[in-house]
Order: structure tokens, then sequence, then C-alpha cells
């Protein structure tokens, strides 16, 4: 029996973490066995690695040892957690995935042409792809207005300005267009239950759950 990878995407404060929480409460009352995994972190090494790239508010890491940061947990976690949860036939969803560093990295960042870091990454991860991927699409500037209202300090990633998120939102959306089989795009903007419902419209076309 084989598992099925579901990773949820999008540009902070699209509401993955709360989705997330949502369907962890789902597959609890319905006894399945899904396992959660957020990028980067999740083991002591990966947690460390998490540590680096995002607590050197003085002297940040350099934008390619960021990437290059970012691969190594994900390598580790493909073949550790993810890989392994597969083969025992669960559902893995992921918080965040290689969508996510094309968005940041390539079109954010512009550390590298799009294609070329499409590439790069797809050669470092041995093109292991999820089955699905649910992107929470939301306007930076929606995003921007949902994150003044919780009070917690941003975080060093988070500070980047709004120029910088719309071209997250263009690497998001280039990617869907790329692979419009893999992604389900939903209008973040709606309401949290109206989002949740979706969600699960858009898993059950691949597994009964
Ligand atoms: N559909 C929604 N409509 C309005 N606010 C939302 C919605 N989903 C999440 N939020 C709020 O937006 C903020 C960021 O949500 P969160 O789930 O932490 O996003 P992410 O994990 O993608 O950064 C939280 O305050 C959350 O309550
Ligand atoms: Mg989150």
């Amino acid at each position: 029996m084989k598992g099925i990878f579901i990773t949820l995407e999008g540009g902070e404060a699209c509401g993955k973490t709360t989705q997330i929480q949502m369907l962890k409460e789902y597959f609890k009352n319905k006894k399945i066995d899904a396992l959660f995994t957020k990028e980067p972190g999740g083991m002591p090494l990966t947690d460390e690695i998490r540590r680096l790239i995002l607590n050197y508010e003085i002297d940040p890491p350099l934008e390619k040892t960021e990437l290059l940061l970012y691969l190594a947990a994900r390598i580790e976690d493909i073949e550790k957690v993810i890989k392994p949860a597969l083969e025992e036939g669960k559902i893995v969803i992921g918080d965040r995935f290689n969508d996510s560093t094309i968005a940041y990295q390539a079109s954010g960042r512009q550390i590298m042409p799009i294609d070329d870091m499409i590439n790069f990454t797809e050669n470092i991860i041995d093109n292991f792809t999820p089955d699905l991927t649910i992107y929470l699409r939301l306007d930076p500037q929606i995003a921007f207005e949902r994150k003044k209202n919780i009070d917690l300090e941003l975080d060093r990633i988070e500070k980047a300005g709004l120029d910088f998120h719309r071209r997250v939102l263009e690497g998001f959306d280039y990617m869907a267009k790329k692979e419009p089989e893999r992604f389900a795009i939903i209008d973040a903007s709606k309401p949290k239950d109206v989002v949740f419902k979706e969600i699960l419209s858009a898993i059950r076309k691949k597994v009964e759950i």
C-alpha cells in the first residue's frame, strides 16, 4: 500500500497553519492515520537547520546559504520522514515544500532564473513531487493586513516588503500554471470554513477521506 503526499503552499498568513489544525482535527475524528510535517524542521537535525535559517538577525545567512539549508532540511525530511510514512500507506501533509523554494528563493529573492531553480531543486530531491499541492492563494496586501493583527514579532523573512511578496505570489502562480494537474488553487481570502471545505474536496479527488 502506498500513501499520498499532499502539500499546503502559499505566502505568509494565507492560512496554512489554520487549515492544518482543522485537518488534524478532521483526521483525528475520522481515525485516519495522517502525518503532518512542517518545513524546515521536525527532527533534531532539521530543527537545528531551521534555527540557522531564522535566528541570525545579526549576520544572517547569505541567500544561497539559506537556499542550501532549506534543501538540506528537505532531503532529510523526504528520506527519513515522508517516504517511510508513505511506505506505511499514510496520508502525509506537508506545511510547505519545494514550491516554496521556487517562489521565495527564485521568484522572490531572484537567486537564479525560475526554470534553473526548478531543475536544480528537482535534481537535489530526486524529482520527489507531491501527489497534490493545495495552493492557498492570497493577495499580499490582505496577508499584510492579517499579519498586522497578530501580536507577534514578525521574523526576518516576514519583514520583507510587499514587492517581494508579490514576486513570491508570481512564483507560486508560475508553478500552478506549469503543473495544473498537481495544483488545487484555493482562494484563501474566503472564510476559514469555506477554505476548509474546498481543501477537503480537493483531497477527496485523490483519496477517500
Ligand atoms: N480564511 C481566513 N480568513 C481570515 N483570516 C484568516 C483566515 N485563515 C487564517 N486567518 C488568520 O490569518 C492569520 C495567519 O494565519 P496562519 O494560519 O497562521 O497562516 P500561515 O500559516 O499560512 O502563515 C491568523 O491570524 C489566522 O487566524
Ligand atoms: Mg504557518
